[in-house]
């Protein structure tokens, strides 16, 4: 196997002095719950980040393409982040919600002013994730709509608590307990797999119709909401179709619902064209949910509403003891000052576009490659066994995850048959990486389909 080259980079990782990688795996297993799963039949074990590069405790480098499951936005370690959390570590850790403190009055005025402008979209709750931002959203939508009944999609993700999971229809991420009462799940808007597919251009509109029928069908005619990502991240990249959130957000509204974005993967400009997903779409959501990305790896998440949709909250008392913790938003404004400096948005669109361009390559070279879609730096590659039947090439994509890891690649994997490269790499990004992305995926596509 010739394995391609990362490009240079100026950076020499401490060196390490901590437990072997033995007796990390010995620790974990004897210690940690088995559902806490590693990557890889040999798992790296990463001690340090540097912007796009990860390192092993040998001092070996490697490309993240994953991004630490997409919560590393500006690079990691990004030293104007790390100078910013780290005065703020020195100063104050922890204080409730109770005091007044200016690092969460200021994020919440920047994260309202990176919205569109005149959504409406002015008023947040900080939480600690995604899972606890989608909770919330939903819980805001039911206070405020007076009812339960809430439609998600079909191979949608929004998280582990409960409540998140009672979201998706999948069983992979769902256990078999009580949970997602009121949930009605829509078809799955996906193009490559579904009933209509990229030819129909009108898929968008005959999915959105799905959603109308349940809404009269199986809902009591006024819903709480409608939640879905606009690219399905979890679920592989699966792009929502133009013109369907348009439809199903009239539709959702005329039956009194709220329409939430959740924007966990998607937000922050991932998605290149646009600082939200959901502008792509044309739509303003009434509740935006976020997480990963606003913090560059700190565990922060979002809910932003309408001023008039928040005071559905406050009829009791709510409360979140580590949301809006001044460390976590001080990483948080320090993560959206350097989106905005290094226009990370633009580099995501730009380095996006070249990279896709990679992999399109790759399609027209490996028949293992059944798709390739998504956009900006969140992108999806699905392998099939054959192109006409779409046999989904499970154990050919972690094979190939594995080869990757070998020649210096950390790429994610995702959608319902486990068979969709999921690549979202930090937004810092540059196209030699890209170069070596695809040099590598070239030479672990050729591997995979001769084993
Ligand atoms: C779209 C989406 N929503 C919500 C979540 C849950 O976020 P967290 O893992 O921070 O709870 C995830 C996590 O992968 C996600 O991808």
């Amino acid at each position: 196997m010739t394995a391609p080259t990362l490009p240079p980079f100026d950076h020499t990782p401490a060196p390490y002095t901590g437990p072997s990688k033995a007796e990390v795996r010995e620790l974990r297993s004897t210690y940690l719950s088995p559902a806490i799963l590693t990557y890889y039949r040999d798992p790296v074990m990463i001690v340090e980040g540097k912007m796009q590069y990860l390192y092993d405790e040998t001092g070996r480098r490697y490309l993240d393409g994953f991004a630490g499951i997409v919560t590393v936005s500006v690079g990691h370690c990004h030293p104007r982040v790390i100078e910013k959390v780290n005065a703020q570590n020195e100063l104050l850790q922890h204080t409730t919600t109770i005091y007044l403190h200016p690092n969460i009055a200021r994020f919440a005025k920047m994260i309202a002013d990176a919205m569109p402008k005149d959504s409406g979209l002015t008023t947040c709750y900080f939480t600690n994730s995604g899972s606890e931002a989608n909770d919330l959203a939903l819980m805001i939508a039911r206070l405020h709509s007076g009812s339960n009944d809430v439609i998600a999609l079909r191979n949608a993700y929004h998280g582990m608590s409960p409540t998140a999971m009672g979201l998706t229809a999948l069983h992979t991420w769902k256990f078999p307990v009580l949970q997602g009462i009121g949930v009605h799940h829509a078809l799955n808007p996906d193009r490559y797999r579904g009933h209509w597919g990229y030819d129909d251009r009108d898929a968008g509109g005959k999915y959105a119709g799905d959603v109308e029928d349940l809404i009269r069908t199986a809902t009591p005619g006024r819903i709480a909401g409608f939640i879905a990502e606009c690219i399905q991240g979890v679920g592989g990249a699966v792009e929502l179709p133009p013109g369907y959130l348009k439809r199903v957000y009239d539709a959702v509204h005329n039956a009194g619902g709220l329409c939430i974005a959740d924007e966990v993967q998607t937000g922050f400009g991932r998605t290149g064209e646009h600082f939200w997903g959901f502008e792509n779409h044309g739509v303003t959501p009434d509740i935006v949910t976020m997480a990963k990305g606003i913090g560059n790896g700190a565990p922060i998440g979002c809910v932003i509403t309408r001023k008039e949709i928040a005071a559905s909250l406050a009829q009791r008392l709510h409360f979140n003891t580590f949301g809006g913790n001044p460390v976590s938003m001080a990483q948080g404004i320090a993560t959206l000052e350097v989106m905005h400096e290094e226009n990370i948005q633009q580099k995501a669109k730009e380095i996006g576009a070249h990279l896709r361009q990679g992999l399109d390559s790759l399609a027209k070279k490996h028949d293992l490659i059944g798709d390739v879609r998504g956009m900006g730096l969140m992108l999806g590659v699905e392998l099939v066994r054959d192109r006409s039947t779409k046999e989904p090439a499970g154990p050919e994509t972690a094979k190939v995850m594995e080869l990757c890891k070998d020649m210096g690649l950390l790429i994610g994997k995702g959608g319902l048959y486990g068979n969709v490269l999921r690549i979202k790499p930090p937004m810092c990004l540059t196209r030699d990486d890209c170069d070596f992305l695809r040099a590598v995926l070239d030479e672990a596509l050729t591997q995979a389909a001769k084993s």
